[in-house]
C-alpha cells in the first residue's frame, strides 16, 4: 500500500542549511516587533529615514521609465560614479571595471564568499565580529576559523601572527570588517599591511568589510585596502549604502575586485539576483553626488549617541567599557557578574523595554558581552540609558 504521508519538508532541506542556527538577534526581536513601547537598539541601523533627495531621486527614476532589467555589474552611471567617488576618497585611482553594484552589503559578501570558498574550504575570521559570515560560509559549503582580537586599555588589537596561525591549505580567505561591528574597532594602516603580505605569500584572499568607513568621529576616512593594495591583488572590498545614507531597506551595495574579475562577477550576479533594481541605482548615484552633507549628519548623529551612551555606561559600576568606540554605531560592553548574555537580554527587554544584542551572538568569548546600537535620537537614548541604569544596578 502506498503511504500517503509526504515526507517531513525540513529533512529535504540541505544539511549545511540545517546546521545554520536559527537563533539570531532578528529572531530574539521577532517577539517585540511593532511593540512601540520598547526601545529597539538591539539592531545595526539608526532611526533616521533615507534623506528625502534620494527618495525623489529613486521615483523619478523610475516614473522616468528605468524599471528594465540592469547590467549585472550595475549601471554604467552608476558604476562611473563610484569610481570616481572612491578614487577622490582614497590614495589610488578606482576603475569602474572594478565595481559591481549590488542589492546590500549582505549579498556583497555573499558574492565574495561563493567566489572563492569551495565546499569543505575555510574563512579565518576575526572575531567579535558580526554572525552573518559565519551563516554565509555555512550556506557556501565552507566553514569559518575564528581568530579573537586581544581587548587591552587601547581597545581591541589584532594580532596577525595569530591570523597566520589559524591558516590552514583548505583557507580561501581572511575576512574582518573595520570600522568592526560590534567593537566598532579600526585596523590600523601597518595591521592592513601585514594582513595583505600575509595574503600575498599565501594566495588567500582579503575580504575587507568596509560598510562603516564613512561614520569615523576621529578621522575622515579610516584606512581602506584600496589605499594600499594592488588592483590584481586577491582582495575583494565589501560596502553599503546602508548606514551612511540611511539606507538599510533600500537594499544597496557594491564590491570593489580586480578589474580581471569584471565578467565573472557578472556571471554570479546573473544566476543570483540578475541585478540591482534599476530604479533604485538612480538613488544611490544621487547619495553619492549630493549626500557629503548627509553623511557627516550622520557621523556626528552617531557620535552624539555614542557621547551619551558611553557617558551613562560610565555610571554603572557593573559595565566594563575600557575604550569609547571612534567609529560605526556600537558599545560592546562587559557586565561584570553576568554569565548568560542571551538571558540578560530577555531580563532587561521584560523589565526595562529596551532591546539589546547578546554577546554570545558574536562570537566565543563575548558571552559576559552585550552590544547596542547608539545611532538614536538623544531622547531615546536618555530613556533607554535611565532604563538600563536601573536593570544593570
Ligand atoms: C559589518 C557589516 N557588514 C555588512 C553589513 C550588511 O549591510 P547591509 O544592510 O547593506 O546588508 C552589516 C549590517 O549590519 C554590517 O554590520
Amino acid at each position: 500500500m502506498l503511504n500517503s504521508q509526504p515526507p517531513m519538508a525540513l529533512d529535504g532541506v540541505r544539511d549545511q542549511i540545517k546546521s545554520i542556527p536559527l537563533d539570531n538577534i532578528a529572531a530574539l526581536a521577532k517577539s517585540a516587533f511593532n511593540n512601540k513601547d520598547i526601545i529597539p537598539l538591539w539592531f545595526g541601523e539608526g532611526d533616521v529615514t533615507t534623506p528625502e533627495f534620494i527618495g525623489k531621486a529613486i521615483y523619478e527614476a523610475l516614473c522616468a521609465g528605468n524599471s528594465f532589467y540592469s547590467h549585472q555589474n550595475g549601471i554604467p552611471e552608476f558604476r562611473q560614479t563610484m569610481a570616481t567617488y572612491l578614487t577622490g576618497l582614497n590614495v589610488k585611482p578606482v576603475e569602474m571595471e572594478r565595481i559591481t553594484i549590488t542589492s546590500g552589503g549582505m549579498p556583497a559578501i555573499m558574492l565574495a564568499v561563493q567566489m572563492v570558498v569551495n565546499q569543505g574550504d575555510n574563512i579565518v575570521i576575526i572575531d567579535p565580529v558580526w554572525p552573518n559570515i559565519t551563516g554565509i560560509v555555512k550556506m557556501c559549503g565552507g566553514h569559518t576559523r575564528s581568530v579573537r582580537m586581544d581587548l587591552g586599555d587601547d581597545g581591541w588589537i589584532l594580532d596577525v601572527e595569530k591570523v597566520a596561525a589559524a591558516c590552514n591549505d583548505r583557507t580561501k580567505a581572511i575576512f574582518f570588517a573595520s570600522p568592526g561591528n560590534p567593537t566598532g574597532a579600526v585596523l590600523p594602516v601597518e595591521v592592513q599591511k601585514q594582513l595583505l603580505e600575509l595574503g600575498r605569500k599565501t594566495g588567500i584572499w582579503i575580504i575587507s568589510d568596509e560598510v562603516y568607513c564613512r561614520m569615523s568621529f576621529d578621522q575622515k576616512v579610516v584606512p581602506s585596502f584600496l589605499d594600499i593594495s594592488e588592483p590584481e591583488d586577491r582582495v575583494l572590498i565589501v560596502n553599503s549604502f546602508s548606514k551612511s545614507w540611511s539606507m538599510t531597506g533600500s537594499r544597496l551595495g557594491w564590491v570593489v575586485h580586480p578589474p580581471s574579475l569584471e565578467a565573472t562577477m557578472a556571471m554570479m550576479v546573473q544566476y543570483t539576483s540578475s541585478g540591482t533594481t534599476t530604479y533604485l541605482q538612480h538613488g544611490g548615484i544621487a547619495a553619492i553626488r549630493n549626500g557629503e552633507e548627509f553623511v557627516k549628519f550622520m557621523t556626528d548623529y552617531s557620535r552624539k549617541g555614542m557621547e551619551i551612551v558611553c557617558d551613562a555606561l560610565d555610571e554603572i559600576p557593573r559595565v566594563i567599557l575600557r575604550k569609547r568606540p571612534t567609529a560605526a554605531m556600537y558599545a560592546f560592553f562587559e557586565i561584570d557578574g553576568m554569565k548568560d548574555s542571551k538571558k540578560a537580554c530577555l531580563d532587561i527587554l521584560a523589565s526595562s523595554k529596551v532591546g539589546l544584542a547578546p554577546g554570545f551572538f558574536f562570537g566565543k568569548g563575548s558571552e559576559k558581552f552585550l552590544r547596542l546600537c547608539f545611532c538614536r535620537s538623544p531622547d531615546q537614548l536618555h530613556i533607554a540609558m535611565e532604563r538600563l541604569k536601573a536593570a544593570l544596578k
